[in-house]
């Protein structure tokens, strides 16, 4: 979501009066292979084989690399020794900072230019500076990966350390809260909240803490690259193919048509596989060898250089009047930005969008550190942020003897409760309630601790969750309507295992009227029309943009194609309809010309338009939200102090639901990532030396089969009217609100407030 402030700084200078007022897109009222049950149409592919991930693409004269990793977090390099490395078997090349091309530094996420992306802009093997520990100081390229994995390790370096700040404590310090960042202002205030709070009836105020995490696709990180001549070719592994092409090219001084980025399939992405070092040294590499380099992060090279989720100190102030109505929400803290890194922590983002209150403050504070810049990860913002003042809702409940579920009724705003913008479309009320019968909560006891079988207490409660819509400028689409009465639809969007292709099919289908089984869908190639980043759970409405904008256009070229012998002759654009492989009138659809009579009436063996979609505007005149409301019962030991859920409903409101089994999967996997961040997921550093200690999935916990419950999902399914097909983004709110639901279940269990994760053992004993 910070990309999406980048989006609404951008194009901020819209002026306000020129808004248009925006109508439902008329395809949700006849949508039919939207909405309906579609396995994806790269599941064959994937289960027998043959889809070819970024580490798997057979290439001839391939070399392997390896990296070092500093062991240091800051100093210099002193003393570099490769001479054993050099003359190991098998090396081809060891690159340190003394024979590595020069080389500028990749823009951050751009406030100026969306189309050059990376997550760092610290310099990438160009002087004897280490700024973090786990930073790249040199790489070996070798014939085989194990020959490269071997050399890295006779390399001998010195370092001498300078003091860092590795603890988040002391530098909280020296926090500092830039005026705004990205996406809106670090400090907002509504009336005066903190004389509110001091006023109220009841009163919640505490201070709740989340721990950094580390990203861990399965698929890890990995690049292959290869010169032809002044061509640049990457098989990469990447949210973001187009705008990568455009940063290599960048920062090798290339044309954007010498670079050709492809990404056909990602095997997990969640805000983690963006720009980083590894991608940059190799394609620097591999014109040094003169030769394709293959670059595999180990999964102990993802801990090292790419970053994860910031860490988080956050205070949330609830004031309450005698009613239980809010007076007051105070949602303040602290997260990691270094100056080198592009991601703030937008953890008040949610709370900003969910309850009315009569005054509000929240605040932002970023904090220093000496370490790998922190990225996005899954609901940056709002899946820590929900954990604390979804928290401090119950705490609020409790206090009060109120229902937790009345308590939020009572709150839950009908405008945008800081901008007073009207919500597009809004049904977490109803999103509760559905949820709250299929879930039992009646079944609910309001006194914690009272439910026990054995050794084990047992509880339930939920949370809300909330999380923006987005759509982004810059979505291209080519579609090409064949001789035969196919089409194929282009662009370079991202496939990362979430059903790209087959949503936009669908979407194809119902919008050009044609069958499933006619549309090819193009992706994961920089040389096709320029597309957006898959990030903010906007790809799917900025892809669905691009096809409406195509669509009409290929209206209007085929009707003049038509010409005068056409049943539909005479009809305008805004007359006819594309359906049953033609173009029909809207008042009497007998009057229909198929594409195929077209096209071969003129000679034709196909059609081609490329369009780009319209300004997102509908995001600065409406306040959109996808929402949710979680609920979680679980068990926790007596005597073990162990969790266990055994069941989690989610109940979504995100607009049009465009394919149930695909969404289902989505919801699903962003819960088992909540249920990793209420329970397990923890980054350790050594506060000494600003190192990850449990960098490996044996160390690092996620939720195994075990630990994952039976997930129940449903939705509103309610289309919105101001997003294309109605649909608002499923990609995030998943995980939005599951901390806060197991916290709030552990509670119910126990009488015991967790307000610090993970929900570990130890806190419950
Ligand atoms: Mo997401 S954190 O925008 O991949």
């Amino acid at each position: 979501n910070a990309v999406i402030g980048s989006v609404r700084t951008v194009i901020g200078w819209v002026p306000a009066g020129w808004l248009p007022g925006g109508s439902p897109d008329p395809l949700i009222e006849r949508r039919a292979a939207i909405g309906r049950q579609a396995s994806r149409l790269d599941g064959p592919l994937k289960v027998t084989g043959e889809a070819r991930f970024a580490a798997e693409v057979a290439v001839d004269n391939l070399s392997y690399a390896a990296l070092v990793h500093s062991p240091i977090t800051r100093g210099r390099i002193m003393r570099l020794d490769t001479d054993a490395a050099d003359a190991a078997p098998g090396v081809i090349l060891v690159v340190t900072h003394r024979n590595m091309p020069r080389l500028g530094t990749l823009a951050l996420i751009g406030m100026s230019d969306m189309s050059a992306i990376g997550n760092s802009d610290l310099p990438i093997l160009q002087d004897a500076q280490v700024h973090y520990n786990g930073q790249v100081v040199a790489a070996v390229i070798a014939e085989t990966q194990e020959q490269a994995d071997h050399a890295v390790s006779l390399i001998m370096i010195d370092y001498t350390a300078e003091p860092a700040k590795t603890l988040f404590e002391e530098a909280k310090a020296t926090a500092r809260t830039p005026a705004s960042v990205l996406i809106e202002k670090n400090h907002v205030t509504v009336g005066n909240a903190e004389r509110e709070l001091s006023r109220s009836a009841h009163i919640v105020d505490n201070v709740y803490r989340t721990p950094p995490h580390n990203h861990n696709a399965i698929e890890l990180h990995t690049v292959t690259a290869m010169w032809e001549g002044d061509g640049l070719l990457v098989h990469d592994t990447t949210q973001m193919v187009a705008p990568s092409a455009t940063a290599l090219a960048k920062l090798f001084g290339l044309k954007r048509e010498q670079v050709r980025v492809l990404s056909p399939f990602v095997g997990g992405g969640f805000g983690g596989k963006g720009m980083w070092d590894h991608q940059i040294v190799a394609v620097a590499v591999a014109r040094m060898v003169g030769r394709p380099v293959r670059l595999t992060l180990s999964r102990e090279g993802v801990y090292r250089i790419i970053g994860g989720r910031t860490p988080s100190e956050q205070r949330v102030a609830i004031g309450a009047d005698a009613a239980g109505r809010f007076t007051a929400l105070i949602h303040s803290g602290y997260s990691v930005m270094p100056p080198y890194g592009a991601c703030p922590e937008q953890y008040t983002l949610g709370s900003r969008a969910i309850y009315d209150a009569k005054s509000f403050e929240f605040l932002q504070r970023h904090v220093d550190l000496d370490i790998v810049p922190n990225t996005f990860m899954r609901a940056p913002g709002e899946a820590i942020g929900t954990f604390a003042v979804e928290s401090a809702v119950d705490e609020m409940a409790h206090a009060m003897g109120v229902d937790p579920i009345d308590m939020r009724m009572a709150n839950i705003a009908e405008r945008h409760p800081v901008s007073g913008a009207p919500f597009s479309q809004h049904a977490l009320k109803q999103a509760f309630t559905d949820g709250a019968e299929r879930f039992g909560w009646n079944r609910r006891v309001a006194e914690p601790g009272s439910r026990r079988e054995g050794e084990w207490r047992i509880g339930i409660g939920c949370a809300a969750g909330s999380f923006p819509y987005a759509r982004m400028p810059g979505a291209n689409v080519r579609i090409t309507l064949h001789g035969d009465g196919s089409a194929t639809i282009a662009c370079s969007a991202q496939e990362m295992g979430m059903g790209t292709a087959t949503v936009q099919v669908q979407h194809a289908a119902d919008r050009l009227g044609l069958p499933l089984e006619a549309i090819r869908f193009e992706l994961g190639d920089s040389d096709l029309p320029a597309s957006p980043m898959a990030g903010g759970s906007s790809q799917t409405a900025s892809v669905a943009g691009a096809i409406i904008a195509a669509a009409e256009k290929l209206t209007g070229e085929m009707l003049r194609l038509a010409g005068n012998a056409s049943p539909v002759a005479g009809l305008r654009a805004g007359e006819v309809r594309l359906t049953d492989g033609g173009i029909a009138s809207i008042a009497d659809p007998s009057r229909h010309d198929s594409f195929e009579s077209i096209l071969a009436r003129a000679a034709r063996d196909d059609m081609t338009v490329t369009a780009a979609g319209s300004m997102p505007l509908e995001m600065f005149k409406f306040a959109m939200h996808s929402t949710s409301a979680v609920f979680c019962e679980l068990r926790v030991s007596d005597v073990t102090g162990e969790v266990r859920v055994d069941r989690l409903l989610g109940s979504f409101d995100c607009g049009t639901i465009l394919n149930p089994k695909t969404a289902a999967s989505q919801f699903r996997g962003g819960m088992i990532m909540g249920l990793g961040l209420a329970l397990t997921e923890e980054t350790l550093f050594d506060g000494r030396s600003g190192r990850i200690m449990n960098a490996s999935l044996a160390d690092y916990h996620i939720p195994t089969h075990l630990d994952v419950p039976q997930i129940d999902v449903m939705w509103t399914d309610i289309p919105d009217p101001r997003s294309p097909l109605g649909a608002r983004g499923i990609g995030e709110i998943g995980i939005t609100g599951v901390g806060a639901a197991v916290a709030n279940a552990v509670f119910n269990a126990t009488g015991k407030r967790v307000r610090d994760l993970p929900i570990t053992l130890d806190k419950l004993l």
